[in-house]
């Protein structure tokens, strides 16, 4: 019975803690967006010019592995590459989960 009961306040932690760090992760990630992104892909993730990407409402995961990609030089980008280089895998993971977000 106590077993069960701590099962389930783990449970039910898991549960409020998860959408809080969602969101951390998200507001960390605008910080990285308006201080390395927002010149080019926009302070909502809608760019203003024909070459640069829209980036909001993209999956995380993709915009995850296309920033790593760019910093491997798997996905060769002038532009990109160096602004990649600045950034923590925190700070990729972040910014992905902000412009997912928006
Ligand atoms: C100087 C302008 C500039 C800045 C600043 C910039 N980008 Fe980009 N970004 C580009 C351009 C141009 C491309 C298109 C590259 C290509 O043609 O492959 C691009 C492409 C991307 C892509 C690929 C999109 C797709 O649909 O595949 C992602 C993701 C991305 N940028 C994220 C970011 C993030 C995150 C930041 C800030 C950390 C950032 N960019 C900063 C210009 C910029």
């Amino acid at each position: 019975m106590k077993i069960k009961s701590l099962f389930y306040s783990a449970a039910m932690m898991a549960v409020f803690i998860s959408p809080q760090l969602a969101a951390d992760q998200v507001e960390a990630g605008r910080t990285v967006a308006d201080v390395h992104c927002q010149a080019c892909h926009g302070a909502n993730g809608i760019s203003s010019a024909p070459t640069w990407p829209n980036l909001a409402g993209q999956k995380q995961q993709y915009l995850i592995k296309q920033l790593n990609d760019f910093a491997s030089g798997k996905r060769p980008d002038p532009v990109m590459a160096p602004i990649v280089d600045r950034l923590s895998e925190e700070d990729i993971a972040a910014v992905a989960a902000y412009y997912s977000s928006l």
